[in-house]
């Protein structure tokens, strides 16, 4: 079982490449008339994401039609709060939210205690076989998941939030609250992860969306502490740790035990490099709205991207998942464009 295009694994490894691997953050779904033809034939979000079926064959979409260099499982990091007791809607409006919140002690232990992923998360497990079978091993498939810290944001909120001024007052006012949480989401995470992988999974991403919001010292307290341990629970597995936002952070980011770093187009590639030297591979970062421009526009922002990578320890993508109304024409551009390009 050998992959045919195994660039993005190799990249992981630090091994000698022919070119840079290319995928996007949120391409499954969003921006694919392909997506939103079998999303209308569905009740929802969730059934779509709860039937491997309709999962696998979006998950593959990007791969025949964008011709990327990996696919990334169609689920949502919003699974796991899910299968602790909380359950989210998804409004196409409004975005996820929960009904019910976490912010106090009575609150908390409404969770369920001890849960089976295997029993309340087997339909991404499911989607993931499937796909496996159905990629025909053309590409790796990416597992993932949300970062503790993330996540806990959503369960303490309910939705998403400009400020999420709940979530960082807890950590000052109910700080055992806080961390009781975070070990818990950990501790799902891990065994989640874990089904991911032998449902076939070849490498795993750790999304941090908010982790921007805390300062430094938050960050390594209640972000990068639980990161490091699902990190250490995955040693020798293609592993990307993406904290969207957190520049203050990157010298404790970089210390973590993964194979490669997700950085945003605000994070310094040549200052990010510094940091790791060539201990870790790099993945990023082009600003999504780069491909609200022309087709030459995009071309010359890849370019001087690519150009700016001092190492070939690298994987493109943007610096955030792509926006729901970028052309996928335009998506089309920068892949190509980073597949012509020679070292
Ligand atoms: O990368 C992929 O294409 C795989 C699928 C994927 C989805 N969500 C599907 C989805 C992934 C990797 C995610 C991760 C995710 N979900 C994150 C982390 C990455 C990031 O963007 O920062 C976050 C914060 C969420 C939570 C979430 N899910 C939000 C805020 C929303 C609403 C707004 C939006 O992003 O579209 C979702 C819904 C969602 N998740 C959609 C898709 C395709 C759109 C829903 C629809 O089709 O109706």
């Amino acid at each position: 079982m050998s992959l045919k295009n195994d660039l993005y694994l190799r990249a992981h490894k630090g091994e000698k490449l022919e070119r840079y691997p290319v995928w996007l953050m949120r391409q499954a779904g969003r921006i694919l008339p392909e997506y939103r033809a079998v999303r209308s034939k569905m009740g929802g979000f969730k059934e779509l994401v709860e039937t491997p079926e309709f999962a696998a064959e979006v998950t593959i979409q990007p791969v025949d039609i964008l011709d990327v260099d990996a696919a990334i499982i169609f689920s949502d990091i919003l699974v796991v709060p899910e299968a602790m007791g909380l359950p989210y809607q998804m409004s196409e409006q409004r975005g996820p939210w929960f009904e019910n919140t976490i912010r106090t002690e009575e609150q908390f232990a409404l969770l369920d205690k001890k849960i089976d992923v295997h029993e309340r998360l087997s339909y991404v497990f499911e989607a993931l076989k499937l796909t496996k079978k159905e990629l025909k091993d053309r590409v790796p498939l990416i597992g993932f998941a949300g970062a503790p810290w993330t996540i806990f944001c959503y369960m303490v909120e309910g939705k998403g939030s400009k400020t999420f001024s709940e979530s960082r007052k807890l950590l000052y006012t109910k700080p055992d609250l806080a961390h009781e949480l975070l070990n818990r989401i950990s501790d799902v995470t891990i065994d989640y992860l874990k089904g991911q992988l032998e449902a076939g999974a070849d490498a795993l991403q750790l999304f941090d969306s908010w982790a921007g919001i805390l300062g430094r010292e938050q960050y390594a307290k209640f972000g990068i502490s639980y990161i490091k341990k699902i990190a250490e629970a995955f040693e020798g597995v293609p592993l990307t740790v993406f904290s969207k936002g957190a520049v203050a952070s990157l010298e404790d980011i970089a210390k973590l035990p993964c194979s490669a770093l997700g950085l945003d187009w605000s994070m310094d590639i040549r200052t990010t490099r510094e940091l790791v030297a060539e201990t870790k591979t790099l993945q990023g970062n082009l600003d999504p709205c780069v491909l609200y421009g022309t087709a030459e526009f995009i071309q010359k922002a890849t370019i001087n991207m690519l150009k700016s990578f001092e190492s070939h320890r690298h994987i493109v993508n943007l610096g955030h998942g792509v926006y729901p109304d970028i052309d996928p024409e335009k998506v089309k551009v920068f892949i190509k464009t980073v597949k012509n390009y020679e070292f």
